[in-house]
């Protein structure tokens, strides 16, 4: 445990204990220790800021980059309106089959649909078919560029790209400089370079409490969405 993170544990208690997740959350991390799958799912700090995203665009059309077990899917899921989707992709087959099961405990297979595979094959075959109000990035950060500018091509004037650990587990800057925080580094300018008025970086620590890391989001401007037509 680090400095930072022995300073702020109160608030960290206080975080995890005052605001309410709702019991499947819980269920879904036991089922990640459990299946011995990694730890690495948004914290539930970032799921209530997921959720209040989606209710406040009132996303119908959702995109997922990273299933693991469904815990973010889950919180994306529950926040659409009647006859919203979330569509999820997973390249590994053993996580696909633990999310599956979580969606059928939550109470979202209806509205959530799962691809197995690498997410640029399904991506491709995606392409120029399909409009999303907002995509989440949280799967293998080298392919970041690439999907978000698939993301760029297929979300709406007004809607909304988020990416999680922009902060590369405290890895970006200049003090503990290593070659994945510098290709996170890369990602944001890259980002902030298209345009740094639709971008805002919140830092959150990570679900295990391992690191501060953080999520972007970046506000497609109106007029000036690439949609393929
Ligand atoms: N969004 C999840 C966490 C995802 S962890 C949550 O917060 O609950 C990252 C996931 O991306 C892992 O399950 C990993 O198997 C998957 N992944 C890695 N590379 C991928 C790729 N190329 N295509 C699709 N999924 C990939
Ligand atoms: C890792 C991946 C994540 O998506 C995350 O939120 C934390 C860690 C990782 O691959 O280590
Ligand atoms: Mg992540």
């Amino acid at each position: 445990m680090d400095a930072l993170h022995r300073r702020f544990s109160g608030v960290l208690h206080y975080l995890a204990t005052a605001l309410p997740n709702g019991p499947v959350y819980d269920w879904i991390v036991s089922r990640i220790r459990e299946e011995g799958l990694p730890e690495i799912q948004i914290s539930a700090e970032q799921g209530h800021l997921l959720s209040l995203l989606v209710r406040l665009m009132g996303a119908r059309n959702v995109l997922e980059i990273g299933t693991l077990a469904g815990y973010s899917t889950v919180w994306l899921a529950r926040a659409l309106p009647p006859g919203g989707r979330v569509i999820t992709l997973e390249a590994n087959a053993r996580h696909a089959e633990v999310a599956r099961a979580t969606f059928e405990r939550a109470g979202v297979s209806d509205r959530v649909e799962l691809r197995l595979g690498p997410a640029l094959e399904a991506l491709a075959r995606l392409d120029g078919r399909v409009r999303f109000d907002l995509v989440f990035i949280d799967a293998d950060k080298a392919n970041n560029r690439a999907y978000f500018d698939w993301a760029r091509r297929h979300v709406r004037g007004g809607g909304l790209i988020v990416v999680d650990n922009v902060l590369a587990g405290g890895r970006v800057g200049a003090a503990e400089s290593s070659a994945y925080g510098q290709a996170v580094q890369g990602f944001n300018e890259y980002v902030f370079g298209e345009c740094a008025e639709c971008s805002a970086v919140i830092p959150f620590y990570r679900a295990d409490r391992s690191a501060l890391d953080g999520m972007l989001l970046f506000l497609v401007p109106e007029g000036t969405e690439r949609i393929d037509p």
